[in-house]
Parts: C-alpha cells; sequence; structure tokens
C-alpha cells in the first residue's frame, strides 16, 4: 500500500503528507505513562550514560536531522555532542575513543559514507548504536544497538517523513538517556506532552500547503535563496535549503544567522530573497534583531514566526510571513520544516523538475 501514490501526483507529496501517521508509528508503543521505553537500547543504557562524548554521524538529510536533536540530546544527558559527516570524519581520520557513544543516522542503512565510518568507530572501541528506517540493513545489523524509525517505506529520493521520524527518534532517546536526572523532570514532562501533540499540530501546519504554493510562485524564477536559523533552527536552515536545492534544482543556502554578520550580510539587497525562522524559542529576540539589521539593509524578508507573532516579527507589513503552530522548543524544528518541504515541492512542480527522481541523485548512495 505505501509504494503506490494514492490520490497524490508524486510520492514527495504523498509521503509529506503522511507526517502526522508517520510520526504516531514512531511513537507507537515507546511513550508509556510520561515514560519513554527504547527496547532496543535498554541492554547499552549505563554504557551510553557513562560515556564521556555523543558523536552524531551521517550524510544529507540524517545528517541535519542529527543537528536539529543535538541541543536537546545536551540538554537533557549532560553529554557533550558532537557532529561528524560520515566522508569527512574518515577524510580527517576524526579521534574516536572507546569511552565514545557513535550515533550512525542513515534512513536507508545503506549509504556507503555512513557504513564506512561504523567500521572506523567499531575499529576504534566506540559503543555504535543506529538510528535507521530499514530493519536488515547493514547499519542495523552492524552496530551494537539502535531503534528503527518506524517511518515506513520511503520512495521520494528527497527524505521528508523520515527526517521529521528521525528527529523523534533522538528526542526520545535524550528522554531516555536522561530519565534518571530530576533536575530536568520538567522539562522531560513538557517534551512528552509536546510529543503527544505533535501530529495533531503536524496535520495543522500541513494546511500552509497552498500558502507555500503561492510563495512557490512568486519565487519560481529566482537564482538563488537563503535561508537563515539558528539554535534549534539550524538544522531547518541547512534542511530547507537542500530540500530546495536537490529537487527544484535552485541554489540555496542554509545559513547559522549569527554567523550572518562575517559574510553573508553583504549578499542582502531587495532582490535575494531570504527566509528568517523566528519562531519563538531562547533564540527569538536574537532573531528579532537579525530581522532589523535585514530591514536596514532592504533586504527582501519571508519570515517564519510562531502564530499570533506577525505583527511582531514584521510591525511595518513588508515582509511576507509564514505562521506556524507552537510546540515545545526541541520538537519545533519538525513543525518548522514542513512548509520548507512544500514550498520545494511545489517549486518543483511548477519549473517543470522531476520531484521523485531529482536529476544526478539516487536514494541511497552505495559508492563512496
Ligand atoms: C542520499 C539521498 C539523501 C539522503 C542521503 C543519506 O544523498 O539522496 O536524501 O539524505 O543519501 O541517506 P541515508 O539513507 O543514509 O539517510
Amino acid at each position: 500500500e505505501q509504494i503506490k501514490k494514492g490520490d497524490f501526483d508524486h510520492f514527495m507529496k504523498k509521503e509529506i503528507h503522511e507526517q502526522p501517521d508517520s510520526l504516531t508509528t514512531s511513537m507507537r508503543g515507546r511513550l508509556k505513562d510520561g515514560v519513554v521505553g527504547l527496547g532496543g537500547l535498554k541492554d547499552h543504557m549505563r554504557t551510553i550514560r557513562r560515556s564521556r562524548r555523543i558523536i552524531f554521524i551521517g550524510c544529507g538529510t540524517s545528517y541535519h536531522a542529527a543537528l536539529a536533536a543535538r541541543p536537546i540530546m545536551e540538554e537533557l544527558t549532560d553529554i557533550p555532542v558532537t557532529m561528524e559527516i560520515a566522508s569527512d570524519m574518515l577524510d580527517r581520520k576524526a579521534l574516536i575513543f572507546k569511552e565514545d557513544t557513535a550515533v550512525f543516522v542513515s534512513q536507508s542503512g545503506e549509504t556507503a559514507d555512513t557504513l564506512l565510518a561504523l567500521e572506523y568507530a567499531l575499529q576504534h572501541g566506540a559503543l555504535c548504536v543506529g538510528v535507521t528506517n530499514t530493519v536488515g540493513s547493514t547499519l542495523a545489523r552492524k552496530t551494537h544497538c539502535g531503534v528503527h524509525i518506524n517511518a515506513g517505506c520511503e520512495i521520494g529520493v528527497a527524505s521528508t517523513k523520515a527526517y521529521t521520524c528521525q528527529i523523534v527518534v533522538m528526542v526520545m532517546m535524550a528522554l531516555a538517556i536522561g530519565s534518571d536526572k530530576m533536575s530536568t523532570l520538567a522539562k522531560r514532562e513538557a517534551i512528552i506532552a509536546g510529543l503527544t501533540k505533535l501530529p495533531e499540530k503536524v496535520h495543522d501546519v500541513l494546511k500552509l500547503d497552498g500558502e507555500m504554493k503561492a510563495l512557490a510562485q512568486s519565487l519560481i524564477d529566482e537564482q538563488s535563496l537563503l535561508m537563515f536559523g539558528r539554535g534549534n533552527n539550524y538544522a531547518t536552515a541547512l534542511e530547507g535549503a537542500l530540500k530546495v536545492k536537490e529537487v527544484a534544482l535552485m541554489h540555496s543556502e542554509g545559513m547559522l544567522a549569527g554567523e550572518m554578520k562575517h559574510g553573508p550580510l553583504a549578499l542582502v539587497d531587495e532582490y535575494l530573497p531570504i527566509i528568517v525562522i523566528a519562531t519563538r524559542d531562547d533564540s527569538f529576540s536574537k532573531q528579532q534583531s537579525v530581522i532589523q539589521q535585514l530591514h536596514a539593509r532592504k533586504g527582501r524578508l519571508i519570515v517564519m514566526c510562531s502564530e499570533g507573532d506577525a505583527s511582531l516579527v514584521c510591525p511595518d507589513g513588508r515582509s511576507r510571513v509564514i505562521e506556524v503552530p507552537r510546540i515545545v522548543d526541541c520538537l519545533q524544528s519538525i513543525i518548522n520544516i514542513i512548509p520548507m518541504q512544500l514550498l520545494a515541492y511545489h517549486l518543483t512542480v511548477l519549473r517543470g523538475y522531476n520531484v521523485d527522481q531529482p536529476r544526478n541523485l539516487a536514494k541511497s548512495v552505495t559508492t563512496q
């Protein structure tokens, strides 16, 4: 059933719209009475909690999912989390130790770079954890333990529902690893409450489909599109830009908003479209000041904000605003990526490109 398009024109669109269900499936049986249970990690939990460092390793969208989960993993576990793009880890022969927990994230579980990085981490004695959508994949078989994301079969080359399910699984991992800490109990309860509301909020944000199509229409002839995010939404900027580049074949860059003044600001003029992610969390006021600085340079802004904040982020009504439902900070990136997925989808169709099979790309890259 899952490999048919049903009422949808393309797999990418179907998979975007499946997200309320795929997220529900990802969480099924894992949240009971306010406690997270991840059977696949149970036997190794002591070792994970004692590790000196957690390293997230992946490629493409899977790397971005790990980046989105990094802040909450650090906050709930008190263990430093570092990020490695699999190929770069191998190029640098990065240092990795027995006291490390290495978390490998891969939708297919067959990406060559990720599997080579896994071999490398195994040789160095790290505890290796897999986060994958593919039961029986090489990643699932070769890691010491892991969690399946249960997103269902993903056909579109551009990953959508696997991305949001990967984030949800890594947030649940953070809850499980940090579950012995009294100091974060209130935060953990807020996240669990957020997880139960998540599918409904994703359902709500999908109603922006028409608005994203209209936005895509206004951008079809552009050469370039920038996306600025920070904190929990740095990953959203990178992943949103990756979606636009891989399917709509438009140059797009996701940037850390804190770095804007160190270079990217030179690009700002009244023509280059810039999406600024400014939903509510600890970095909201910093994003407000980024918006002011961009306005002062006559930037052409599209601002993503929390529902009800339009007049706060854009007092003079000059920018286009995308309002999204608010949820606990570490889950906001799941809500925020969905309008970007829809935007990339519509841009691709309007520009006349192949959504499900973008040129030069493969769903699973099994060569180095
Ligand atoms: C390819 C795909 C991407 C994907 C990446 C990692 O490049 O085109 O969509 O994010 O591989 O794939 P994985 O299966 O390891 O998540």
